[in-house]
Order: C-alpha cells, then sequence, then structure tokens
C-alpha cells in the first residue's frame, strides 16, 4: 500500500483510481483462479516522473479492490519509453482450471535523435510476461517487433488484445491497433499456434477514411455476433457525433462473419460507446460467469479541460465495470455490473418534480417509466436534458465543470435513467444503457443536491458506500 498521504477533496469512493500519479487505459482485464485482476496504465509518480507501466487491482468481487502498486515497470531496452497498454489471455487445463496467465503489452521505445516519431525513431514492441499467481510475473519475452509488421504502417503500432478460437493458422490471435503511411487507422491481425510464435495475418482498415490512428483495438462477441472496437484518432468534431477530442466506438459485423476474416469495415457502422466528457481506451473480458464487462478510463487525451483542477498529486480514474449485452438491433447495451449495486444503503424516494439533498456526493439514482421530457440537476451545476428527441449533458457552473460545456445524443425518447454520482465522477446511462454520458466534475458542495423535473413511474436514489478509502491514507 502506497503509504503517501495525498489530497482526498474529489477522491472516488467506489470508482478505481491508484493511490497517487496517474491512471489510464484499463489494461489485461481477466478472472483468473476466481479473482478479478485490472491492471491500468500507470506513473505513479506524475506529475514529476515520467515512468509509465501497469499497475495492478484485484477483486474477489468487482467492487472491493486492492492496489498492488506497479506490476509491469519499463525496465528492459525493448519498453524504454513505457509499457504501453495490451491485454490478457487466461490459459486453461483440459478440466478447465485456470493454470496461466499471459498478459501481453507493448513496449514502446522512442529512440533518441531528430525523429517525427511517426515514420522514424519509434519502436513498438509486443511482449508477454506470464504468471501462475496472478502477481509474481516471469522475465519478459518479445515476440514482435517492427520488422514483423507490414511496411505500409508506420511506427505507431500497439496495445494487443488476444483471444483462443480454432483456425488452420492457429488457436491464438492477437488484435493490435495501428497507422499506416497514407495516416488511415488499421487493424492488425497476427496468429499463432503457442501464444509465442506469430504470424501476420491481415490488417484491415475502413471503406472510407477513418480517423488516422486505431488505438486499443477490441474483439467482443455477444450473442454469437462479432464486433470490432476501437479508439480512433482523427475523426472531426461534429454537431451530433464524435464530440471528444478522440473518441471510442464499435462496429457490429455482419452476420457470421469473423473479426479473422474481415479485410474491409464499415465506418457508417461505428456506435460510440460513451457521449463524453470523459471516456476513452475500453477494454472488455469475459469472467467466469460469461458475463462480458468493459471498463473505460473516464478521460479523453489532449483535451483542454481539467481532470485534476487543484493538483491534487492523483488524477483519472476508470468507469465502473459494465455489463454488455446485445438488443435486438444489435446495439450494445451497457449497464454497472450487478455488484454495484451492492455498495447501496439509505435508500429514498427522490421528489420527481422539486430537490432532494443527499448527504454525500456518492449516489446510486434510478428512475424508470419516465414519460415527456427529462430535466434532473446535480449542486445546481450539471444536468441532464432529454427533450425534442435529444439528450443534453451540459454544465451550467464553469468551475465545477472546469472547462467543460456541454455533450449530446439524438435518443429518440427517454424511458429510463441510472445515475451513478462518485465524488468527481459521474456516469449516466439513458434506456438501459443504450447510451451513456461519461464526466468528471468538481462539486463545490458538502452535500449532493438532485433536482428533477420530470413524469416517471419511480425515482429512487440511494447512498454509496466507500469502498476505495482504504488505499490511500489521509
Ligand atoms: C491510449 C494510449 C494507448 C497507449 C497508451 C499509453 O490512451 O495512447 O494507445 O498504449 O495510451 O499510455
Amino acid at each position: 500500500m502506497n503509504e503517501k498521504s495525498v489530497d482526498t477533496r474529489w477522491r472516488m469512493a467506489y470508482h478505481l483510481m491508484p493511490p497517487t500519479g496517474w491512471l489510464n487505459d484499463p489494461n489485461g482485464l481477466c478472472q483468473y483462479k476466481g479473482t478479478y485482476h485490472v491492471f491500468h496504465q500507470y506513473s505513479p509518480e506524475w506529475p514529476t516522473g515520467r515512468e509509465r507501466g501497469w499497475g495492478h487491482f484485484t477483486s474477489p468481487d468487482l467492487v472491493h479492490w486492492e492496489h498492488h502498486g506497479m506490476a509491469i515497470h519499463q525496465d528492459i531496452p525493448e519498453d524504454a519509453s513505457g509499457a504501453y497498454s495490451g491485454g490478457a489471455l487466461v490459459e486453461r487445463d483440459a478440466e478447465g482450471h485456470d493454470v496461466l496467465l499471459r498478459l501481453y503489452y507493448t513496449g514502446n521505445v522512442k529512440e533518441p535523435g531528430d525523429y517525427d516519431y511517426i515514420h522514424a525513431g519509434r519502436q513498438a514492441n509486443e511482449i508477454e510476461v506470464t504468471s501462475e499467481d496472478g502477481y509474481t510475473l516471469s522475465p519478459k519475452r518479445v515476440l514482435l517487433r517492427n520488422a514483423d509488421y507490414p511496411d505500409f504502417l508506420s511506427c505507431h503500432v500497439r496495445d494487443p488484445k488476444l483471444w483462443r478460437e480454432d483456425s488452420a493458422e492457429g488457436s491464438y490471435h492477437m488484435l493490435l491497433g495501428a497507422r499506416d503511411l497514407d495516416d488511415h487507422g488499421r487493424l492488425l491481425l497476427f496468429d499463432s499456434h503457442d501464444g509465442e510464435s506469430w504470424t501476420y495475418r491481415s490488417c484491415p482498415t475502413s471503406m472510407e477514411p477513418f480517423g488516422y490512428m486505431w488505438e486499443c483495438p477490441d474483439r467482443v462477441v455477444l450473442d454469437g455476433r462479432e464486433y470490432a472496437g476501437f479508439s480512433p484518432q482523427g475523426l472531426p468534431d461534429e454537431e451530433w457525433r464524435w464530440q471528444n477530442e478522440s473518441n471510442c466506438g464499435y462496429i457490429e459485423l455482419p452476420e457470421g462473419v469473423r473479426l479473422l476474416d474481415v479485410d474491409r469495415l464499415d465506418q457508417r457502422d461505428f456506435v460510440e460507446w460513451d457521449r463524453g466528457f470523459d471516456f476513452y481506451a475500453p477494454q472488455t473480458f469475459v469472467d467466469e460467469t460469461g458475463r462480458t464487462i468493459l471498463l473505460g478510463w473516464m478521460a479523453v487525451p489532449d483535451v483542454d479541460y481539467e481532470s485534476a483542477p487543484e493538483g491534487l498529486g492523483w488524477i483519472h480514474c476508470l468507469t465502473v465495470p459494465r455489463e454488455l449485452t446485445r438488443a435486438r438491433d444489435g446495439r450494445i447495451l451497457q449497464r454497472p455490473v450487478a455488484e454495484v449495486a451492492s455498495l447501496r444503503e439509505d435508500g429514498r424516494e427522490l421528489d420527481a418534480r422539486g430537490t432532494t439533498t443527499l448527504p454525500h456526493h456518492r449516489a446510486d439514482v434510478e428512475l424508470s417509466g419516465i414519460t415527456g421530457d427529462l430535466r434532473l440537476t446535480l449542486d445546481d451545476a450539471l444536468e441532464l436534458v432529454c427533450e425534442d428527441g435529444a439528450a443534453y449533458l451540459r454544465f451550467l457552473d464553469e468551475a465545477v465543470g472546469a472547462g467543460r460545456t456541454e455533450r449530446r445524443v439524438r435518443l429518440g425518447g427517454v424511458a429510463s435513467l441510472r445515475l451513478l454520482v462518485d465524488e468527481s465522477a459521474v456516469e449516466a446511462y439513458l434506456n438501459g444503457g443504450r447510451e451513456v454520458f461519461s464526466t468528471r466534475w468538481f462539486p463545490r458542495r458538502d452535500d449532493l443536491t438532485v433536482t428533477l423535473a420530470c413524469d416517471c413511474a419511480s425515482a429512487r436514489a440511494w447512498v454509496m458506500r466507500d469502498v476505495m478509502g482504504n488505499t490511500y491514507t489521509h
């Protein structure tokens, strides 16, 4: 446990964040030998230190977490500039027991010199470490280097996602994100018979240009349908789409089509995971109950709004784990995993035409059977409005928004809302998770006011327990 004392204003009570420093993407998500593992991009000495590696959380139940500090350091020449994002693969024996955890990540190396680091000067090494107990890691093994990638790619190749699936070329598959020499984002696939020696398979891109780099690719399978997830950089900001500086989403593949066999993705089918302000680089895994679970980074790179307005010694968090299911029209629905509701206490009815005050900025709010328009305002500072076939998340108070203004999505109507408030994080799930807004905010009050104007069958709120307080010292 980190012994540093940190400023606890706005620290999360049930969202994942390390004791100090910087967190970005979730990495290596898995359930191994019964324990949930969430690794993450981590710079423990931020804002001064420059190390970038993998931090490590574990949990027995997706709500009580322990942080184990840094798991993967940048300590070999092949990851000299950072142990970047990647995924996990769980090996099982013939009886289905977990026997080996394999973690794959990108070793980033920026060579000293006068380079643009796009076409030259950067190494992207795919590296594996393994673990039998989930905690003690083997020495690193470098699997792929720049020379192994197609020569039409730039030096931007990273973020391996691994899975097992039978095919003639091997049952191990690695999916990477890439930028080609024409500045088009691409997926990059390799096959293997053993998870160690890899052969190039394909490098699909979109039918029309769709961003210059695709980061953090993912493969999701729901009800037998496959989805390609990725985080494209460089989509132009439009009124109703792609409002964040970088965006992320998924494309459902046609029925019967495997990601392994795709050579063009139809970018017109791209659906954004989350409408912002703070969501990027999500990853998924399948747990022992068969649920597909997603966690995202609650931030976006290179934005002009603040995520640590007062220099707190820590910054950023992950979303709560979200269970994914497929709606009949192929849309992926996202809902907080059921375990999140075990943190609820002190439930109460909300005044649907007035203000209810809750004692903390830790709340789970649930509205169902909504008819007509909806307006929900937190602390008179952040409002969620559903009207005229659209939903808007809007800051009314500049200090609380720290540079955030408005995000919007076309919606049809609104029937239900689940809203998670956790100190400086808010996640709003509309219509059973068809649309989600995730944002940071920096409230100034001690208590939380929820002001509602809507017609609904039920409006309830609970105070959420603080289960992350043990990850730092006051
Ligand atoms: C996405 C990303 C990844 C990279 C990591 C480095 O936020 O840029 O592509 O591996 O962050 O921290």
